[in-house]
């Protein structure tokens, strides 16, 4: 089917959002606008304080926008919340979302009954959730019993025990382990793939998003800078990225700024072998070719270099200069 058959469940044009914090305001989300259809997986990646939580609270009607509109299943999340919430559900992987003292299926009962589901229909979704989630053997443990990844499977399955046709997830598998964290993806993809459901998802996860979303949007700053599908953001770098390991510390790359063709580049310092790991975006051979003569010219060792397949961090580092975690550093200074 081509995309604009599908059905449109999310809407977001030129949304804003300001906080007013002591000294200064704030501005989370500075004129978002996206477009979600039916079985998609959409990502929001973004470093630390780009505003994917803002984004995830103002559709799931949590927060409301300073302006702009955003629409959910048509519905106005302003001024219809109780439509919007009607259709959706969310989960977030960083709160603690379950009662302690009772079991995971009295959990997962407790919010079919929030929902009104009739008990048959209730009894029939737990056992569906638990069997796709592997929760069989544990849903009669007590909340509190079971590892974080259990407890976080169980937070998965509840966001889709009202049968949602979109569900807001906010860094579900942040601290997972990788097990784990596979099989809620895995799920995942089959709830979109085989129910149609919508899975709108905030993450800074880049390999998460490599793996599971049809379309990304990557945000910085409360701003989308690109939108795309994974392999067409990754396609449009054009060549592969050049890793440099690079003696002796510390490293001065301040070179690499004025080298034509280089988009950007990330470093990471290894103390105990005593250098620096460059990552370089760039933009053609010409490029590596310039980025390695200007190490010997700058007095600096080259101790060994690759090149690499591009990812998702070489997208946003081309797109801003920086990598996800330099970012973060400057964002938070
Ligand atoms: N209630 C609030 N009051 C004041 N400022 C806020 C509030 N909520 C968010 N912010 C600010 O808005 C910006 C975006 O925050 P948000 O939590 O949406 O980012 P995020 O992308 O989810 O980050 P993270 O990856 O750390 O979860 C940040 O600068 C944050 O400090
Ligand atoms: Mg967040």
């Amino acid at each position: 089917m081509l995309s604009h058959e599908l059905e449109l469940r999310v809407e977001v044009q030129n949304l804003r959002r300001e906080f007013d914090s002591k000294e200064k305001k704030v501005v989370a989300l500075n004129g978002v606008s996206l477009k979600v259809r039916e079985g998609e997986i959409f990502g929001v990646l973004g470093p630390n304080g780009a505003g994917k939580t803002t984004l995830i609270r103002i559709l799931s009607t949590l927060l409301l926008p300073t302006s702009g509109v955003a629409r959910v299943m048509g519905f106005d999340v302003a001024s219809e919340p109780e439509k919007v919430r009607a259709v959706i559900n969310m989960a977030s992987g960083s709160e603690r979302a379950g009662y302690d003292y009772i079991s995971a299926r009295g959990n997962l009962w407790f919010f079919s009954q929030l929902y009104g589901l009739p008990s048959e229909v209730a009894k029939a979704r737990i056992k569906r959730l638990s069997q796709l989630l592997g929760l069989d053997d544990y849903l009669d443990r007590k909340f509190y019993m079971l590892s974080t990844g259990y407890r976080q499977r169980v937070t998965i399955a509840r966001a889709f025990i009202n049968d949602p046709k979109i569900v807001f997830l906010d860094e579900p598998t942040i601290g997972l382990d990788v097990m784990t964290a596979m099989s809620i993806r895995e799920f995942l993809i089959k709830e979109a793939k085989e129910n149609g459901r919508t899975i709108f998802l905030a993450t800074h996860n880049m390999a998460e998003v490599d793996a599971i979303c049809n379309r990304v949007a990557i945000i910085d700053r409360g701003r989308i800078l690109t939108s795309d599908t994974p392999t067409n953001l990754k396609r449009s770098l054009g060549a592969p990225a050049l890793v440099m390991e690079v003696s002796p510390l510390p490293v001065n790359l301040a070179f690499l700024n004025a080298v034509e063709g280089v988009k950007g580049f990330t470093t990471s310092v290894d103390e105990e072998r005593g250098l620096a790991r460059v990552q370089v975006v760039v933009e053609s051979e010409e490029c590596v070719t310039r980025a390695l003569a200007g190490v010997a010219a700058s007095g600096m060792r080259l101790v060994s270099s690759w090149r690499q397949q591009t990812t998702l961090e070489e997208v946003f580092v081309s797109l801003v200069g920086r990598g996800f975690v330099e970012r973060e550093h400057e964002v938070g200074e």
